[in-house]
């Protein structure tokens, strides 16, 4: 979608770019002439998918180990960002943890490995790069993964929803503060775009037989995955210099469907309609 090197000289970290809509928006980053630093737990899987993200794109990408909920791995990722590139300047926090559940059978340690993995990993890394970004006095630009149930809560994905919300609290909160700074902070809010991981944690098998989460996107598909990665290159260009603080939904309309008070009448065939309409008329 962007110019060929609308990102050149450009030095993106994503968490969680070894798989799914991380990796995706990795490649067009990479495609578009950045940098990238992919950084996850699973060393193995980083390094394979640097492996193959080079080839595919011709360019450089290096795969850190890191647990964002831990503060001296952030540190040696950006120390070891900094050791090979020499720069940094954009962040991108995808990593994440979610499954579904009825609450009540949540543990405290279930909580608590999904908000530390979302809020906590998201935090850790802005804060390690703002503070780096504001020392050396150098622009900077944050692009947070959010989920529409950020603002609407949902049911089933508790942590995750309280965790996407902090993050996007903190979005919002740290366009205004570091804007000073030449930092943008922004974020998408994703509908569904098919994943494994995400898949076989929120849709399984089970449920996809019983609930087909197609039905309520309008536009009746899923997203794909290069739709995405379009819209996170467009944020952390320069071409995106004015945006800040914003929210980006990308869903085909699901979370207003679902908001919509009468939008389920969609499923009432033309018959129903006529009889409807005759019987309210008839009410004069
Ligand atoms: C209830 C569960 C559970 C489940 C784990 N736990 N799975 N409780 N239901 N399905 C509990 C465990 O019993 C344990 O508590 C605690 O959670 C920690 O579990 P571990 O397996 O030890 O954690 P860990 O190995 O760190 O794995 C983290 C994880 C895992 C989040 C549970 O799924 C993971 O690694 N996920 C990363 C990728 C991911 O989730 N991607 C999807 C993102 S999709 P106890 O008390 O027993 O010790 C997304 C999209 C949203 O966010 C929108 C879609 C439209
Ligand atoms: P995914 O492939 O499972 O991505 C999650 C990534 O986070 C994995 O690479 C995982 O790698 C990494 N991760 C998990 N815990 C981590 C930790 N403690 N430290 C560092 N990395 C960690 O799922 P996805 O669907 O692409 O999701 C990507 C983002 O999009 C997430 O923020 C998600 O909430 C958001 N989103 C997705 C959808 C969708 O439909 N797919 C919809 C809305 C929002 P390791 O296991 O190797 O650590």
């Amino acid at each position: 979608m962007l110019k060929e090197g609308a990102l050149k000289g450009k030095t993106i970290v994503v968490t969680g770019g070894g798989t799914g809509l991380g990796r995706s928006m990795t490649k067009y980053f990479l495609e578009l002439g950045a940098n990238a630093v992919i950084c996850s737990r699973k060393q193995e899987v980083l390094e394979k998918a640097a492996e193959e993200l080079m080839q595919e794109t011709g360019g450089q990408v290096l795969a850190v180990a890191c647990d964002v909920r831990k503060y001296n791995e952030i540190e040696a990722m950006l120390q070891a960002t900094l050791d090979k590139f020499g720069r940094v300047d954009v962040l991108v926090n995808n990593a994440a943890g979610n499954f579904v559940s009825p609450t009540e059978r949540l543990s405290h340690k279930a909580f608590d490995v999904i908000t530390d993995i979302v809020l906590k990993g998201s935090y850790n890394c802005t804060l390690a790069l703002g503070k780096h970004w504001i020392e050396q006095k150098q622009e900077g630009t944050i692009l947070n993964i959010v989920t529409t149930y950020a603002w609407t809560g949902s049911g089933y994905v508790v942590p995750s929803a309280c965790a996407k919300a902090g993050v996007l609290a903190m979005t919002r909160s740290l366009a205004s503060e570091w804007a000073k700074y030449g930092i943008r902070s922004n974020a998408i809010a994703p509908g569904p775009f098919p994943t494994e991981g995400a898949w076989t944690r929120l849709f399984p098998k089970q449920l996809a037989d019983k609930l087909d989460p197609v039905k309520r996107i309008p536009v009746g598909r899923f997203g794909e995955h290069q739709e995405l990665a379009n819209l996170a290159a467009y944020l952390v260009s320069d071409y995106a210099a004015f945006v800040n603080g914003e929210v980006v939904t990308i869903d085909g309309g699901e979370w207003l469907y679902g908001a919509g008070e009468f939008n389920a009448f969609d499923q009432i065939p033309q018959e129903m309609w006529d009889a409807m309409e005759k019987q309210m008329r008839g009410k004069g």
